[in-house]
């Protein structure tokens, strides 16, 4: 009679875990045959009451069936467990074979792309590119360039004077003295670079901003020729002919000197905004090299002579790419870089 209940408990049980289907009814099935006030349990107290031998044999029974019962609740709080792992192994599944997306891939400032557009056509052109260091002594400068000690460029107001008595340089000019120190005539060399001026900031002025000087010594260089390397270079910047104008203009370490205009390249010469309505933009300063700087540097100005200038590249980006406001150029955004 007992043990054909424990028969009948036993196969209950191992049916209901086998149709179990969470890890939840897992365990109600568990309580209820197995738990403390279970059902198995019942009947370990009511063969206390059986006699002896009788006791033995069902006590075999009933250990036999709960070995039986909680072998097989853990065989399938098992699979549960799989299967719980097996589904959230597939919702986070990462395909580490897939490449990398990588670092964001920068690219050239405005100023760097006209630079080096200049630097290509002038090193055809037979030109050295030449670098000068950013903190010059006032003797590069200024002296060399016979510029005297009481002109206004010599101002606390326009320079960065530094303790020691060196500066920022105010131009890339002084690097012509170092190229001619360093190289001699003959000489065709540019010298693109970063200038500094003390500058209130706005709209038009920066305290840092970017030139590109260049220099030509030779025997009997002429204006003729100055404009000719001129109008090639503005022609390769602006990919158009352009037509130029020279001015007189005053720059003490040449003689003459002018102040070059290109013709609107947004009006043609009839007058907008962006000219003043005057048709033309005022684009370099150039000149034939002052007698006073070549033979400051050691070179005889009866035997060589050449031409020089000086053009703002920040000024050439802005018109370049119609930016109308020079803090962009160095403001680090991306949304005005990433246009380029
Ligand atoms: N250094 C001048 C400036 O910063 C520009 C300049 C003018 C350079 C005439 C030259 C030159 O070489 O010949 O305004």
């Amino acid at each position: 009679m007992l043990a054909s209940s424990i028969e009948e408990l036993e196969s209950r049980s191992l049916e209901r875990i086998a149709a179990a289907r969470s890890a939840e009814e897992l365990e109600t099935v568990r309580v209820d045959a197995v738990g403390r006030k279970g059902r198995l349990d019942q009947f370990f107290k009511e063969m206390g009451k059986r006699a002896p031998e009788e006791r033995k044999s069902a006590g075999q029974r009933l250990n036999a069936a709960k070995q039986k019962i909680e072998a097989a609740l853990e065989s399938r709080k098992a699979e549960f467990a799989r299967a719980a792992l097996g589904s959230r192994l597939d919702a986070e599944w990462l395909d580490l074979t897939l490449p990398a997306p990588g670092p964001r891939r920068g690219h050239a400032h405005p100023i760097t792309l006209i630079q080096r557009e200049l630097e290509e056509l002038f090193a055809s052109l037979g030109f050295a590119v030449l670098d000068g260091p950013e903190v010059e002594t006032e003797y590069h400068n200024f002296d060399a360039l016979n510029i005297p000690a009481d002109h206004p460029a010599r101002d606390a107001q326009d320079t960065f004077w530094l303790e020691g008595g060196n500066l920022l340089r105010t131009h890339t000019s002084p690097v012509q003295v170092r190229g001619m120190e360093r190289l001699g005539p003959p000489l065709r060399m540019i010298a693109p670079g970063r200038t500094f001026r003390n500058e209130s900031v706005d709209a038009s002025h920066e305290h840092t901003f970017y030139q590109l000087e260049g220099m030509m010594i030779d025997r009997q260089v002429s204006v003729a020729n100055l404009i000719h390397f001129m109008k090639a270079m503005l022609t390769a910047v602006f990919r158009r002919e352009v037509t130029v104008r020279l001015r007189p203009g005053f720059f003490p370490f040449v003689e003459p000197g002018f102040e070059l205009d290109v013709q609107c390249l947004l009006c043609g010469g009839s007058g907008c905004p962006v000219c003043k309505q005057s048709g033309w933009v005022e684009q370099l300063g150039c000149g034939l090299v002052h007698p006073n700087v070549l033979r400051t540097s050691g070179i005889d100005p009866d035997e060589w002579n050449g031409f020089a200038f000086g053009l703002g590249l920040t000024r050439l980006a802005m018109m370049r790419y119609g930016i109308d406001d020079i803090r962009w150029l160095q403001s680090g955004d991306l949304r005005f870089l990433e246009q380029f």
